[in-house]
């Protein structure tokens, strides 16, 4: 297996999200997400998105892990492993339980002070995102989510607040979560997490011109936090994050060529406007064709170029092969209608298909199209664990996962020249899965006990990988 030293001062660690990991979801003032109206759901059901909480319905994020109780616990078990940074989340509604109240609350900044102080009590830099699926309900019920322009203000208010106060703390950002899932967007679950929309009625073209439109705001608004964010600490380090699947035809015939080349055209623009401050051509000629995004103003477009990204920080999981069978390039809008099966590859119990060279591919691509700093912000394998009888836990198919991932990523950065900031793989604490909510799809390198059922002791305890990982980061990287 190929290995390599990583440069010096590379972030080894991992990366999480406040609202599936921290519980105490209506604790010391904070407000109700949209995470907070989601049920549970399996790798076969989806997610119910309630209209507020519904009495008997079992909503895991309420209560998660408990992070917001344990964090010392948990911090120091990541220290073990030698982590040199921490990605997590602010909850907005921890900050501005509203979304659109006029002061922050206090009580929940300072949560978030004490645990970057105790990120840095063990030499941890904390990486932040500040909208990792959060949205505060109030502004999906009474705005319709970042379909409203007055969404730009309330975000951009967050984070000041946000910056302002950890400027000693933290120095890594980033503003949106995966913003391109969206471009999914009669997917219910990908456009209430991204932009706090609820589809509900709409038609295919009302969903459509809704993502243009809210997208739209999401990149003003991004752009305009990196502008503050810049003044108030110059020394920030403020990226986009994108879920970013190298596209491949099925075929080599010409049909799907073009359909892989539309097909990244209408998903992967949105990290060109964080990084150029401007539409692509093609994605500005198919938005003014349909009539999408009526409103953008001159001003907007002198904002974007004004707040263009530090670095593109970006998951990784999977590739996407697209066919076609089913769909021509120029009739393609919805997405998931290109998407063919990969013959060459295995897949994960909940059906992600596992290509580590993707991630090399994705390097090299994301180098190319940039020229700028890169971060694995997520990447990770979701498995069901067996604890045996003395308590251990064999995950030997999730060191085999992380290891040919790694190794891909180290050949990119040593043969390919690739600029990587780090590496933070998904979950290295059991938490609640995003998509499906079950706490049974486990990433982590710790275990976390409790069930899909939201029965468990909470206790933590070492899984195998927990040796593994610990001993990549002491090699830096040399030893997999
Ligand atoms: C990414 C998200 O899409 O994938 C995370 O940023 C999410 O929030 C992760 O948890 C893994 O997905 P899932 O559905 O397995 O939790």
């Amino acid at each position: 297996m190929y290995s390599a030293k990583m440069p010096d001062g590379f972030l080894w660690g991992g990366a999480v999200a406040a609202h599936q990991l921290e519980g105490a979801w209506n604790e010391d003032g904070k407000g109700m997400s949209v995470a907070d109206v989601m049920t549970v759901g399996s790798a076969s059901k989806p997610r119910e998105i309630t209209d507020g909480i519904v009495a008997g319905k079992n909503y895991p994020n309420h209560s998660a892990i408990d992070f917001y109780h344990h964090y010392k616990e948990d911090i120091k078990l990541m220290a073990e492993m030698g982590f040199k940074a921490f990605r997590t989340s602010i909850a907005w509604t921890r900050i501005f339980p509203n979304g659109d109240d006029e002061q922050p609350n206090e009580a929940g900044l300072k949560f978030y002070d004490d645990l970057f102080d105790t990120c840095h009590h063990y030499g941890i830099e904390p990486v932040i995102t500040l909208s990792h699926f959060e949205i505060p309900f109030n502004l999906v019920k009474k705005y319709h989510g970042f379909t409203n322009r007055k969404l730009i203000d309330f975000f951009v208010r967050f984070a000041t607040v946000c910056f302002k106060r950890y400027q000693s703390k933290v120095k890594y950002w980033m503003t949106f979560n995966e913003i391109d899932n969206q471009s999914a967007y009669n997917d219910d679950f990908l456009m209430a997490t991204n932009s706090g929309i609820i589809l509900k009625k709409m038609t295919d073209k009302e969903k459509e011109a809704a993502m243009y439109q809210a997208a739209h705001y999401e990149l003003v608004a991004s752009a305009l936090a990196v502008k503050v964010g810049h003044k108030i600490n110059p020394d920030f380090q403020i990226g986009c994050m994108i879920n970013y699947s190298p596209v491949r035809p099925l075929t080599p015939s010409s049909a799907d060529m073009l359909l892989a080349d539309k097909f990244e055209q209408r998903r992967d623009w949105f990290s060109d406007v964080h990084v150029f401050g401007e539409y692509p051509k093609e994605v500005e000629a198919y938005i003014e064709r349909n009539g999408y995004r009526p409103d953008i103003t001159d001003e907007d477009r002198i904002v974007l170029k004004e707040g263009t990204v530090d670095y593109v920080g970006f998951s990784y999981y999977q590739t996407t092969t697209v066919s076609a069978r089913n769909v021509k390039a120029d009739e393609l809008s919805d997405l998931s209608k290109a998407k063919a099966a990969n013959p060459t590859l295995e897949k994960s119990d909940w059906g992600w298909e596992i290509d580590p060279a993707g991630l090399r591919i994705a390097l090299n691509h994301l180098t190319d199209r940039y020229h700028k700093p890169l971060f694995i912000v997520e990447n990770g394998l979701g498995a069901y664990d067996k604890v045996e009888k003395d308590g251990s836990i064999h995950d030997d198919y999730r060191v085999d996962y992380l290891r040919k991932h790694i190794s891909e990523m180290e050949k990119a950065v040593e043969i390919d020249g690739v600029d990587l900031m780090g590496y933070l793989p998904w979950g290295p604490i059991d938490l609640v899965s995003a998509g499906t909510g079950q706490m049974d799809k486990r990433y982590g390198f710790i275990y976390v006990d409790k069930n899909d059922a939201g029965k468990g002791t909470l206790k933590r305890s070492r899984k195998d990988s927990f040796d593994w990982y610990k001993k990549v980061i002491s090699s830096n990287g040399l030893d997999l």
